[in-house]
């Protein structure tokens, strides 16, 4: 495969942890869980320290887990490209419009500016993928990573199916998400006025009128919200530590 560009400006990262995880059941943040000897948000901000393609990374949690996340994150691996801890907001939508006001302040507003936004809960995302990522969102301004649905998925209203979509045409939505500034922000503000909160930031620009584009990614890059999904994320990460090893 020939090399792709590099672009003009690199990307900002976004890892909005700030979600309560209680579907966990854990006394610790989920975040903060270990994950073979690590945190689980260590784990997710390593995938982008150091890559080439990546200028600043800004992880948004609790307002009061800051000083917990310095001490025990962030002094003590000591990351390249983490520029400061944001406070995190209600809904995974507040926590995004902080992390995007934090870029306007530190001048990583230009309109074209990459912003990737990664879910602190998703350690397993292939880096490799960064690079076709950024190329589509270049040429197209929004694009995310998602893999295609592998179980017929059904809506259900009050324990009853109302309807069984196609399922070749369903994708599960992961991270990382990545969009120009400007189309964000746009995006973000407007959602300010809708009712129904966002699950995914594709949805509010979506939703803005942009078209978004889907990269195919991988199963490995789970999101970990249960005790079953932490056993699966160290045997995987287990798994790639001997290959690399
Ligand atoms: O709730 P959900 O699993 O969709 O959250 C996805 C990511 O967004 C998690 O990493 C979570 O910590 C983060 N989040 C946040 N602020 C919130 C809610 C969720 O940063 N208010």
């Amino acid at each position: 495969m020939p090399a792709l560009p590099i672009p003009e400006l690199k990307s900002i990262v976004l890892i909005p942890a700030a979600g309560s995880g209680r579907r966990m059941g854990a006394a610790t943040s989920k975040q903060y869980l270990q994950l073979l000897g690590k945190p689980l948000l260590a784990h997710t901000i390593a995938l982008f320290d150091q890559h080439p393609l990546v200028e600043a990374i800004y992880p948004i949690v609790l307002a009061d887990d800051r000083e917990y996340c310095q001490r025990e994150i962030l002094d003590r691996y000591q990351f390249k490209c983490v520029r400061r801890l944001i406070a995190g907001g209600k809904e995974r939508q507040d926590s995004v419009r902080n992390g995007l006001a934090a870029l306007i302040e530190d001048g990583y507003d230009q309109p074209r500016r990459p912003v990737l936004i990664h879910d602190g809960a998703r350690p397993l995302f292939n880096a490799d993928l960064l690079a076709a990522l950024m190329d589509s969102i270049d040429t197209s301004g929004a694009c995310i990573i998602a893999v295609p649905a592998k179980d017929t998925i059904k809506q259900v209203i009050q324990g009853q199916i109302v309807s069984s979509p196609p399922r070749d045409q369903l994708w599960q939505a992961q991270t990382p998400q990545g969009f120009h500034f400007d189309i964000l922000n746009k995006a973000v503000h407007q959602q300010i006025s809708s009712a129904v909160p966002a699950t995914d930031d594709a949805a509010m620009v979506a939703a803005a009128g942009y078209p978004v584009q889907v990269l195919a990614g991988e199963d490995r890059n789970i999101k970990i919200t249960t005790p079953g999904d932490l056993l699966i994320a160290t045997a995987l990460l287990d798994s790639y530590k001997e290959k690399s090893a």
